[in-house]
Formats: C-alpha cells, sequence, structure tokens
C-alpha cells in the first residue's frame, strides 16, 4: 500500500476494492475493540494529506530518510551491482527512486538500468512510468501493477539481471510483526538469491519526538485520520459525524509501536450499509500501527526472514534507519 494508490484509481464505487473496503470496515467494526486497516486512509484526499504530512515540521522520517540516502549516495552506489533493476515496493511518488537513480547512475554507467515500480495503481503507475522516462532517458521502466503483499511476477526484461529491491518510508511499520516477516521472505522468493534490498526503518526514540510526529500543531495528522471516517461516509454511505471523534496518537513501547485512534467524544451510534454500530463515550478504533525499530531488532527480523544484513545507515540523531541486506542462498 501507499500514499498515491487510490488517487487516481477512477471511480471507486464501481471498482472490486470497494466492496473490500465495504467487508473491511463492517468487519474492523463489529470487532471488539474496533479497528480499520490502515490501507484505507489513502484515498485521493487522504494521500494528499499523507503529502502535507512528510513536509511537517514534526514529522521527521520523510526528510530524515532523504537526508540518510543522499549523505550516503556514494557507499550505495559502491554496493550495487553493474546493470542491475531497480525493484520498488509500493511505489508512490518516486522522489526516493529518483533521488537512488540520480546518485547512482543509469543507462550503460555502473548503477541501474532498468527500474521497476510495483504498485497497487495502475493508472498512477502508468503516469509516474512516463515522467521518469521524459527524465532518465536510457533507462528502461516496467511497471508492474500488483498488490506487493502478494506474490507477484517481475517482467520478463529484467529476470537475468541483478537485482536490487527498494522499500523506503518504513512502510513496514504498518505491518504487524510476523506480516514484517513475510514480506521480507516473500521479497526475497521474487528478488531471489543474491538479490540487494535497501529498506528504510523507523527506529524508536523518546515519546516526546514521536507523540509530536503523530500529533502535529497544525492538525494535518488528526485530519488524515478523520478523513477515514468521511471515506466511509462518502463511499459506504455512513453517518459518522466527524466532529463526535477525536484523533488520538500515542507511543506504545512495550509494544514498540505509535498506536493511533479515534476515540468517541459521547456515547452514539453510526449506520455504514444498513448496519448500526455503537459507540461508548472514550471507545476508540484502532486505524494504525506504525511499529518502530532498533537496529538490532530490525537486523535479526531480517536475517530469520531470508536476508543478511550488510549495512545500516542512521542520521546524526538516530531518528530513522536505511539498512542493505543480501538475499540469503
Ligand atoms: C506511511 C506508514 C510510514 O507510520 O509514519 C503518518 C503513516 N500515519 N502519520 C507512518 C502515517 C500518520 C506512515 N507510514
Amino acid at each position: 500500500m501507499n500514499a498515491h494508490a487510490a488517487a487516481l484509481a477512477g471511480n471507486p464505487r464501481r471498482d472490486p476494492p470497494t466492496s473490500a473496503f465495504a467487508a473491511d470496515v463492517l468487519d474492523g467494526l463489529s470487532r471488539q475493540p474496533k479497528q480499520l486497516p490502515p490501507k484505507y486512509f489513502y484515498d485521493a484526499t487522504g494521500s494528499e494529506l499523507f503529502e502535507r504530512i512528510t513536509a511537517l515540521p514534526e514529522y521527521y522520517p520523510t526528510r530524515t530518510e532523504l537526508g540518510i540516502l543522499r549523505a550516503h549516495g556514494a557507499d550505495i552506489a559502491r554496493m550495487l551491482p553493474a546493470h542491475a533493476a531497480l525493484i520498488e515496493f509500493g511505489a508512490g511518488a518516486t522522489t526516493k527512486a529518483r533521488l537512488l537513480l540520480s546518485q547512482s547512475g543509469f543507462d550503460a554507467q555502473s548503477g541501474f538500468d532498468a527500474y521497476v515500480p510495483v504498485d497497487i495503481s495502475g493508472e498512477f503507475l502508468a503516469a509516474q512510468a512516463r515522467a521518469l522516462r521524459a527524465d532518465f532517458p536510457g533507462l528502461a521502466v516496467h511497471p508492474v501493477t500488483a498488490d506487493f503483499t502478494q506474490p507477484f511476477e517481475l517482467p520478463d526484461a529484467v529476470r537475468d539481471k541483478p537485482k536490487v529491491g527498494f522499500f523506503p518510508g518504513s512502510t513496514l511499520g504498518n505491518f504487524e510483526p510476523h506480516e514484517a516477516g513475510a514480506f521480507l521472505r516473500g521479497a526475497r522468493a521474487i528478488l531471489g538469491p543474491g538479490a540487494l534490498m535497501l529498506i528504510g526503518v523507523d527506529l524508536e526514540k523518546s515519546d516526546r519526538v514521536l507523540h509530536a510526529a503523530y500529533n502535529d500543531d497544525a492538525g494535518v495528522t488528526a485530519r488524515f485520520n478523520l478523513n477515514l471516517l468521511a471515506r466511509i461516509n462518502r463511499e459506504l454511505g455512513g453517518n459518522f459525524n466527524l466532529a463526535g471523534f477525536i484523533h488520538r496518537a500515542i507511543f506504545n513501547r512495550e509494544r514498540h509501536r505509535v498506536e493511533m485512534h479515534l476515540v468517541s467524544r459521547e456515547a452514539q451510534t453510526v449506520r455504514v450499509l444498513g448496519k448500526s454500530f455503537s459507540f461508548r463515550a472514550g471507545e476508540s478504533i484502532h486505524t494504525e500501527n506504525s511499529y518502530k525499530y532498533s537496529l538490532e531488532r530490525f537486523a535479526a527480523l531480517a536475517r530469520s526472514s531470508g536476508w543478511t544484513p550488510q549495512v545500516s545507515w542512521t542520521d546524526d540523531e538516530n531518528l530513522f534507519s536505511v539498512h542493505a541486506l543480501l538475499a540469503q542462498a
């Protein structure tokens, strides 16, 4: 899933994903405690709000990761096999891939000669591919429309090339620990033995910094969270009163994750697709987990999921990390 998956997905009412959305919402609101999957944040409005989050002064991950990729560009380039294919899992706006491509060389030089962005939104992907071909002449761009959490086939054109996987943004943080392991094993199966993987992972840190990053002063994260209820109203005929819910984000240190919730201000009943859901005053809908790792815990996860850690890079404040992993034989 990524920030832009749904932005250009066309009429959501007629897409099959809408019925998955309907089923997941009805299921999630029927649970105790109530929950909704974070992948549904990213309709057009949510994708725009997420882009605004990445530019907030309190939201350190995006700019810190870009800084790490920039600062260690030469080290990264040196690790890359010649004439490699760069395969990005959940390619969104491709900002980070562009940085990697321009720092590592492309077109008959050392670095990459093919780029395979994998994303669920085919339309968004096609537009990104066109722009990349224009900006990186000589780079072969082979978009793959697929859900990267499921097995998918690489294009024939890159089958015989050395592979470099790319999974930036700490998107891994949305996965439960066992799902994160399954993703890494799946990526290892798709990329094959000997492949390299560059992956961005957010780090555990002070409550103060984490709290600020998910409770920004401008209230953009609150709007991003509440947009999920607005989306249910728009697409599933729900009647959520957005003023009846409060955004809450807390760091659960025991479970190594920031949790986002929408908390009901009062006892109320909401209807979605002809079903009623009752809320107690103070009852929450758990909308997101954003897992944070230590360098050691991430390395252990990688090692037990088919990858051998090669190098980890962090920023001066140890806010964020980028890891180079080698696929085990
Ligand atoms: C896209 C999952 C990496 O967890 O920081 C940002 C999503 N949620 N602010 C994150 C998010 C609230 C983001 N990820």
